[in-house]
């Protein structure tokens, strides 16, 4: 099937194009290459330039395109995702995230383009009291990028009752790893994410990590996420493409390893793989201690399942930022062994 994907050169949009096409699928790439890279972008997609915010430039891809055969599914991946920055600028996350989804539907029910997947987040579900988060949790966000995907899923489905959009929202917990090629991976600068932290400090790019809080409610005094490799979410897009051309059916789900790791954890991990320096800082603002997708309706509704675990995030990530400092590593499956 042929798919749209706006924001494909972006981390998560770029993962998720590599897998549509190992799965057989034809895609169509839309980004206007803010944060995304043109060299992230599968060679065997096609490659339209242009932002989320034009209504009319999404709506002549899709017409130029239909003479090949009409896109079945849309994916919107475009969206400016730093929690800090989103405090820091608002309006700027409302205007990319909020009415850019409003102009990419504007352009999807004027071409007739019926199936949508969505990628949302656990920052929707803000404090939750009890960290482990279910899909009909009360949503209540505490900074405006969980704001604005909530604004997002909630048009979406209105959209869906008025127009007959099928939608498939995926929320995502800590995403992190590189694809086994090391051809893409997360290379952005303004980094906040605790796993390129570590391996910038790592690859002596930073002299410590800090670890921001000892004196959480967990049982070592550190925060504990949920972590999910990139690949395995890029998978669960795909399912979720044909689940929306087969079933003509709606879904929201959590998107997770449905498993939590302190970040002691998460750093003891990694210095099994290689070493760094560490301390103890204080809390970072806004951080709840605790949470955890629940995955269990990724699993019965979409029979998805991920396969890769913590290490294999961690050695990924480290392989591919290694790969841009040490560019020959770029194409070596056996570089992934460190
Ligand atoms: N952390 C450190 N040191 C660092 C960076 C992070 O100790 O240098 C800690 C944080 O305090 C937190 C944990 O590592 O306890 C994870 O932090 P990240 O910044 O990696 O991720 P968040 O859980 O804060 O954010 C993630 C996504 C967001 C999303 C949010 C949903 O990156 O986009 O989950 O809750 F909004």
């Amino acid at each position: 099937m042929k798919v749209f994907v706006a924001g494909g050169a972006g981390y998560i949009g770029s993962h998720t194009v590599y897998e549509l096409i190992r799965a057989g699928h034809e895609v169509v790439v839309y980004d206007n290459l803010s944060t995304g890279r043109a060299n992230a972008v599968h060679p065997s997609a096609r490659f339209y330039e242009g932002d989320i915010l034009d209504k009319t430039r999404i709506a002549e891809v899709l017409e130029v395109e239909r003479a090949t055969g009409p896109v079945e599914v849309a994916m919107h991946f475009a969206a400016k995702l730093i929690v800090s920055e989103s405090v820091a600028q608002p309006l700027a996350y409302y205007h990319n995230n909020v009415e850019g989804v409003r102009q990419m539907l504007a352009a999807l029910v004027e071409s007739g383009v019926n199936n949508m997947v969505f990628s949302s987040t656990a920052a929707v579900y803000g404090e939750p009291p009890k960290g482990e988060c279910f899909e009909d949790d009360y949503t209540l966000p505490i900074n405006p990028y969980g704001e604005t995907k909530l604004a997002s899923e909630r048009m979406i489905k209105w959209v869906s009752e008025a127009h007959g959009l099928n939608f498939c929202i995926f929320r995502y917990f800590n995403v992190a790893g590189a694809d086994a090629t090391l051809e893409i991976g997360l290379d952005k600068d303004q980094l906040t994410w605790l796993v390129p932290l570590i391996m910038q400090t790592a690859l002596g790019q930073r002299d410590k990590l800090q670890i921001f809080g000892d004196d959480y409610p967990t049982p070592d005094g550190t925060c504990i996420r949920d972590y999910v490799h990139v690949t395995d979410l890029a998978k669960a897009h795909v399912q979720g493409a044909e689940y929306l051309a087969q079933e003509k059916n709606s879904l929201l789900l959590n998107l997770g390893s449905g498993k939590g790791y302190s970040v002691n954890e998460v750093v003891n991990a990694a210095l099994e793989l290689f070493p760094f320096a560490y301390e103890y800082a204080p809390r970072r603002p806004g951080d709840p201690a605790k949470l955890i997708a629940n995955i269990q309706q990724a699993r019965e509704q979409l029979g998805w399942q991920p396969y890769l675990g913590l290490k294999e995030i961690l050695q990924s990530d480290y392989s591919y930022r290694k790969s841009l400092i040490i560019p020959s590593l770029l194409h070596s499956r056996e570089s992934q062994d460190l």
